[in-house]
């Protein structure tokens, strides 16, 4: 009731030393191109959506353009920020125990019906634990870069690759021309997802199958998930209880396809095979089922928009791609040194993930009234039930933040070589672009991650030299953001 008195009368619910500005809803010049909210007409352009929360935002003070939140009378606040120290406070205060914050499902509620809702993304508090704890041996970075597994994931990628290039080759000598259009992301989503189930569940599947068969089911999927997010959204508004069939024979099947390949990926479990050797056997198969689940579909999004990315902005950077591969030209196995060594292709990822994280935002929530700290010793208060969504995408490209005063380099374009000043001057700790989040909820796949992307986009530089085709590198966002055009290259073999 109290609440409901204190919305009515429009009084701010943020305390403390940070000021969070309100976004207007109901005044129009405050709109931008869409509403601050996902409606079923905006809801493919989440990117937009958290942009209007920022539209007009410059005639505020000081932190209160970065910091802003909309009440609606009735529902809890939802806060934006693109403050990087208050993205810091909050993802560092983010986990279990008193004044700590829990990632908000509200985002997750599709993948978590896709996958079971018993898993290391969707679950807070002590429960997340858990899954932490039963999954963290397998992606350490320890286990995950020596030799011997770095062979093995080449090994995979050559397999795929040399097949490709077999078939390229014939049809440059068919045709007589020696270059072709090509959208890359498809070839890339093919062969992260060979890598995941071949080298990190072991599992046995014949790739022409994962070709054409499990990733269209996957695609189908996670296409349903990001529709099935928004239903429920909608059905909570309406207070309807939502209907568990889906009508659709296709879908039917892809979940059916989905629910096999879980299964090929869980039975090299007995044999100890890959990242199951390091799995304690005090976790029964049920216990890990709905996380492989996760795996398999929230790391092929992730990995395919992450390389998918490093390469349409080489495809626009010819200086950055002959850069690469005056680095990689030499490298003829896939070592751990590798990713040492190639320190022009590092801060193209890192410069990738802060220009286009896959993540484009990340969604927390205050359970109880909760302050927090940053690190200027500056407090801020998020009221109980507050959906805070910390908009990583935006924060990354404010000049104020990432611009030519502090990196030399615009901050809303691709320059790998920020990095280079940024470690020059000693303070990258200083700079975290949050593409892995950070603090106890930091992404567990990072190093495998990392180990997939530098192959692929390291492999494809040394192979291929390749240019956009459009001049434009928009995102496409769902559950990941990726190139709008599929990564659509003109692509020539280079001369071995
Ligand atoms: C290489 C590209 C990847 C990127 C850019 C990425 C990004 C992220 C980010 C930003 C988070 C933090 C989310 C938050 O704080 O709310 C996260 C969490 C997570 N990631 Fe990744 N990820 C990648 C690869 C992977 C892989 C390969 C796996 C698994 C095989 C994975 C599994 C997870 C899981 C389960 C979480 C939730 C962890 C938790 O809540 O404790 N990710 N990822």
């Amino acid at each position: 009731m109290f609440r409901i008195l204190r919305q009515l009368c429009w009084i701010n619910p943020f305390k403390g030393d940070v000021p969070v500005s309100r976004v207007w809803i109901t005044r129009p010049r405050t709109r931008g191109k869409t509403l601050p909210f996902p409606t079923r007409g905006n809801y493919h352009q989440p990117i937009e959506i958290l942009a209007t929360f920022f539209a007009k935002a410059g005639t505020e003070r000081g932190r209160a353009k970065h910091n802003r939140y909309l009440e609606i009378p009735g529902f809890d606040p939802v806060m934006v920020t693109r403050d990087p120290e208050v993205i810091r406070a909050l993802l560092t205060a983010t986990g279990t125990g008193e004044g700590r914050l829990d990632r908000d499902t509200m985002p997750s509620t599709g993948i978590a019906r896709a996958t079971g809702p018993d898993t290391l993304l969707f679950s807070n508090g002590p429960e997340w634990k858990t899954h932490r704890k039963a999954s963290a041996k397998a992606f350490g970075k320890t286990s995950l870069f020596t030799d011997d597994v770095f062979e093995k994931f080449e090994h995979t990628f050559r397999n795929n690759v040399q097949q490709r290039v077999g078939k390229l080759k014939q049809y440059f000598r068919d045709s007589n021309i020696g270059e072709i259009e090509l959208a890359l992301e498809p070839e890339i989503k093919c062969i992260m997802m060979e890598m995941l189930l071949f080298n990190f569940f072991g599992a046995k599947v014949e790739p022409q199958d994962v070709r054409e068969h499990y990733i269209p089911a996957i695609d189908k999927v996670i296409d349903y998930i990001v529709r099935d997010t928004i239903d429920q959204q909608f059905d909570f508004i309406r207070f309807r209880k939502r209907k568990e069939k889906r009508p659709d024979p296709e879908l039917e099947e892809a979940f059916g396809l989905f629910e096999k390949l879980t299964d090929l990926s869980m039975a090299p479990r007995s044999e100890g095979a890959c990242a199951w050797a390091r799995v304690d056997t005090k976790w029964s198969d049920d216990d890990l089922r709905s996380n492989v689940k996760v795996f398999l579909a929230g790391a092929l999004e992730a990995t395919t928009s992450y390389a998918a990315w490093a390469v349409s902005h080489l495809a626009r950077n010819p200086e950055c791609q002959s850069r690469i591969f005056e680095e990689v030209k030499t490298i003829d196995s896939f070592e751990t040194v590798v990713i040492d060594k190639a320190l022009y292709l590092k801060n193209v990822l890192r410069e990738t993930l802060r220009l286009t994280p896959s993540l484009y935002f990340l969604p927390r929530r205050a359970v109880s009234d909760t302050w927090i700290t940053l690190a200027d010793g500056d407090r801020l208060l998020l009221p109980a039930g507050t959906h805070i969504l910390l908009d990583v995408w935006h924060s990354n490209r404010q000049e104020e933040f990432w611009g030519e005063e502090k990196t030399g380099y615009r901050a809303d374009e691709f320059h790998p070589e920020r990095w280079e000043t940024i470690d020059k001057a000693g303070c990258s700790k200083k700079y975290l672009h949050f593409g892995f989040g950070h603090g106890p909820r930091v992404c567990p796949g990072k190093h495998l991650g990392e180990l997939e992307a530098s192959l692929v986009v390291g492999g494809i530089v040394k192979l291929f030299e390749f240019e956009a085709v459009t001049e434009k590198n928009d995102p496409k966002a769902g559950v990941s953001t990726k190139p709008r055009d599929g990564t659509l290259v003109r692509l020539r073999l280079r001369q071995s």
